[in-house]
């Protein structure tokens, strides 16, 4: 079965409660189930990572190399915008990345516009809330079918 690691960045532990007009009243547990519904529909098996450190999530970048997941999925949040280290080790592991944000960047502040991780993702979806989750996991489950 292909394995794919979920990794959501700073502050999405607060979702359901943080803005909830720019970012849905859904908790990240609730958003966590509605991608393993979807997972287990496609046979993925999906693992999940939230964190409010950057290194923290720089080691589970590099765990994903060194436990051979086939793919990655990741809402950086504000990490987006600042972190050339999850870039690098984005970089690094040359696994399918799949950029994810809840919100539509652009159409926000224009400190968010720039992402240091898009030029070394494999695909970046955007502004659908929830869902972009569930297309970025149809987006990568698309992919590595594909390429096997
Ligand atoms: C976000 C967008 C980022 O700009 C912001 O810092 C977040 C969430 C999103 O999912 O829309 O924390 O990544």
């Amino acid at each position: 079965m292909l394995n794919i690691y979920v990794i959501h960045g700073p502050n999405l532990n607060m979702l359901g409660v943080r803005e909830t007009e720019i970012y849905g009243r859904l908790s990240l547990q609730e958003i966590n189930k509605k991608i393993t519904t979807l997972a287990n529909e496609l046979k993925l098996e999906v693992a999940f990572f939230q964190s409010n450190h950057e290194g923290e999530i720089v080691e589970y970048i590099q765990q994903a190399h060194y436990e051979n997941v086939d793919g990655v999925i990741i809402n950086p949040a504000a990490y987006t915008h600042t972190s050339v280290a999850i870039r690098d080790s984005i970089s690094s592991v040359k696994l399918p990345v799949v950029e994810v944000h809840l919100s539509n960047t652009h159409s926000r502040e224009s400190f968010r516009h720039l992402s240091h991780l898009a030029a070394v993702c494999l695909g970046r979806i955007e502004g659908f809330g929830a869902h972009s989750y569930l297309l970025a996991l149809y987006a990568l489950h698309n992919y590595l079918h594909a390429k096997k």
